[in-house]
């Protein structure tokens, strides 16, 4: 009797190993994939990337991530409202004496684009999202990360603002890693 208990139990623990894991993924990679993502998430909580990545109407600035001055909003193109262009003050590069950041084609994210408030979960979902991301696909996410001048501007930020601690390259390996290993998000 204890044998057959013993063994319905084992059996169980098997069947529910076996729907947590999808086929082809060994569990390892799951975990290895997970931990990498929140690797790459402590970028993306960044105030740098944050600011631009907002899920309201306006970007916002600083490490504490305040409403942006001047009434700045985001507009129907992301590129400011008609009369207040995000091009009127901020240029190609950083302008270090009036202290305004400044990358090629400075524009905020677009809302579905927006982070503000997302768990460690629903970022991750986001970011695979082809509705959310601009249509892209892990690769295409990971490329952008590795290569736009608007994401590589936060580790060259200007003024006083401070860059993500984790240097870029570790970044760009993570996310790699994440996705390599089959781009597996966190819970919740
Ligand atoms: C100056 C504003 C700005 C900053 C700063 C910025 N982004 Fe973005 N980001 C954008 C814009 C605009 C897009 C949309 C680009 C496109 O679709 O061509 C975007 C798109 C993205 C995307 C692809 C879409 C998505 O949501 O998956 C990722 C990933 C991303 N940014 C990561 C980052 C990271 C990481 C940082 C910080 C290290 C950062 N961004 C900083 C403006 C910004
Ligand atoms: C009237 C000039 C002006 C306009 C227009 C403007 N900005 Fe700014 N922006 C600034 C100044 C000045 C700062 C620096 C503020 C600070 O650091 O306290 C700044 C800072 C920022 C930052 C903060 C970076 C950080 O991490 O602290 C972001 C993001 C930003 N602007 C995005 C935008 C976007 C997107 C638009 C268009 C929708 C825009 N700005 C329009 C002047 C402007």
């Amino acid at each position: 009797m204890r044998v057959l208990l013993i063994l319905i139990a084992a059996t169980c623990v098997l069947a529910l190993i076996a729907v947590r894991v999808p086929e082809g993924t060994a569990a390892s990679d799951e975990v290895a994939s997970v931990a990498a993502f929140a690797d790459v998430a402590k970028v993306l909580n960044n105030p740098r990337c944050m600011n631009c990545h907002t899920t309201v109407n306006w970007p916002t600035v600083g490490d504490d991530q305040r409403r942006h001055p001047f009434n700045v909003m985001r507009g129907t193109d992301d590129r400011g409202a008609s009369g207040l262009r995000c091009a009127t003050c901020h240029q190609d590069k950083n302008q270090d004496a009036a202290n305004i950041p400044g990358a090629k084609d400075w524009h905020m994210a677009s809302i579905t684009m927006g982070w503000t408030g997302l768990s460690p979960g629903a970022l991750c979902r986001a970011l695979l999202d082809p509705k959310k991301n601009g249509g892209r696909s892990g690769d295409k996410v990971i490329e952008h990360m590795r290569a736009d001048p608007l994401v590589l501007w936060a580790w060259t930020p200007g003024g006083k603002r401070t860059p993500p601690t984790t240097a870029h390259k570790d970044f760009i390996a993570a996310a790699d890693k994440w996705i390599k290993t089959g781009a597996h998000c966190p819970a919740p």
